[in-house]
């Protein structure tokens, strides 16, 4: 590490920890305004940032047990990080094995190597009791290793008792880069594309449109980004279309359809042959929906403003898909600030928003219709918890029987129980379905 990136690193942290974690731009803005920072100096400046961010609690639990200096000094962090990383440590928490091998050559250029050897004395020891932490079972040193507020994994202990740990270990691991591909699409030509370029890739375990690649492929550079007749789109994310089971000729409503990632996917599973509305409480957000629309040429789908829908509607839709805003627990992989940020409090509000949400829609429906309610959380006060509620305030509503095997093939990674959830320890991010029915 030079020592312009070194004081860079310090700023970026020193930043981070004034600001705690409120700035969901830091990175972004200190980036636009240090434009003497390359691109090489960037992309190892962000991978340090984003490993104290990933390992917060861990770092700042040997920064005070072990080295007993302040949590919040950001030259020890970052040579902390740099002793762990240049220690294999890496290879046990899968930190980041990019970084693996860049210690020797590094911290000799600065002036820091009092400090730098005080940290590396204390290494053995320190590699020592991460060893213990291990192979503790309790809760609270799973959330020291895994850098999780232990609300989150006592939360998640009530829920998923068999699975708890792995979805908490899952929170710092890499997450993939999932395409949606039309029905229709040839997928030879984006296969061979990625084979041409030496990129690994997978065929989705759940949907046959999907494929799934590292998150690090800089898709710019590859020619089918040209012609981008594919939607980044995670896996999970696609099934909860599948789940819906659209069919062509019935009338469906996506309710909460923001930029319309569930609208589009909806027009290619029923063959553009279904009257689709598309709306949102913030209509700005459905603008995006007219650009991805016609660039696949869909006729099928209307995007109609809130109080037309509840004026000119009653009593129309065969479904209604909610895609309910929430906490977006499920998505903790890809965003390692969010587990910080959540509060119990917030996710309660949340719980009353989404019950709200879905009384709201009930003159919407004809009878005999349905309602898929669907989040990217993977609480149950966001999920399972407002369906009950929902369901016992409301009897002329019951749960569908959904027939995941065949829908979507088993996997070890969903977990059933009054609808389904992916859970984001395996290929997706975790996501909530459900559907319910209006009994005539
Ligand atoms: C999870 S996002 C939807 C993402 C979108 N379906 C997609 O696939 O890209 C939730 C959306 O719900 C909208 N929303 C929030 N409260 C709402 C409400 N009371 N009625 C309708 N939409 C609402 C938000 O504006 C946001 O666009």
């Amino acid at each position: 590490m030079t020592v312009f990136q070194f004081n860079n690193l310090k700023l970026l942290t020193e930043l981070s920890i004034n600001k705690g974690d409120k700035d969901k731009f830091l990175v972004q803005n200190f980036f636009q305004s240090k434009h003497s920072i390359g691109s090489k100096d960037r992309k190892l400046i962000r991978e340090y940032y984003f490993t104290y961010i990933r390992y917060k609690y861990l770092i700042n639990y040997f920064c005070t047990n072990f080295l007993k200096k302040e949590e919040n000094n950001p030259e020890v962090i970052i040579i902390l990080i740099h002793n762990l990383l240049g220690n294999a440590i890496e290879r046990r928490v899968e930190v980041n094995n990019e970084l693996e091998g860049k210690y020797n050559s590094t911290l000799e250029h600065l002036k820091l190597t009092d400090l730098d050897s005080e940290i590396r004395a204390k290494m053995p020891e320190l590699l020592n009791d991460f060893d213990k932490l291990k192979l503790s079972t309790d809760n609270e040193s799973l959330s020291i290793l895994h850098s999780t507020p232990l609300w989150i994994v006592e939360k998640l202990q009530k829920d998923y008792p068999k699975r708890y740990k792995q979805i908490v270990e899952s929170f710092n691991k890499e997450s993939n880069l999932s395409l949606r591909l039309p029905i229709n699409l040839n997928r030879d030509k984006i296969v061979n594309e990625l084979q041409a370029n030496s990129i690994p890739y997978s065929l989705g375990n759940y949907n046959p449109c999907a494929i799934q690649i590292s998150s690090k492929v800089d898709l710019n550079k590859l020619m089918m980004s040209k012609s981008p007749f594919f939607e980044i789109q995670d896996e999970g994310s696609q099934l909860i279309s599948i789940y819906l089971e659209p069919q062509e000729n019935e009338k469906i409503l996506d309710y909460c359809s923001g930029a319309g990632g569930k609208a589009l996917h909806i027009a290619d599973l029923t063959g553009d042959n279904a009257e689709i509305v598309a709306s949102d409480e913030d209509i700005i957000r459905c603008k995006e929906l007219y650009r991805r629309s016609s660039k696949f040429g869909y006729k099928s789908i209307k995007i109609v403003k809130q109080e037309q829908l509840h004026t000119n509607y009653k009593n129309f839709f065969d479904k209604v898909l909610i895609d309910a805003p929430c906490s977006g627990s499920g998505t903790l992989k890809r965003d390692p600030h969010l587990k910080y940020k959540l509060t119990l409090e917030d996710i309660n509000k949340r719980a009353e928003v989404q019950s709200q949400i879905l009384n709201e829609v009930i003159p919407l429906l004809a009878d005999g219709g349905e309602i898929c309610y669907a989040t990217c959380s993977i609480f149950y006060e966001e999920n399972q918890n407002v369906i009950t509620k929902f369901l016992a305030e409301n009897a002329e509503f019951e749960l569908v029987d959904v027939d995941v095997s065949t829908l979507i093939g088993g996997s070890e990674s969903l977990h059933i129980e009054n609808g389904l959830n992916t859970l984001p320890y395996l290929e997706t991010d975790g996501f909530y379905m459900v559907r319910v029915k209006k009994i005539i």
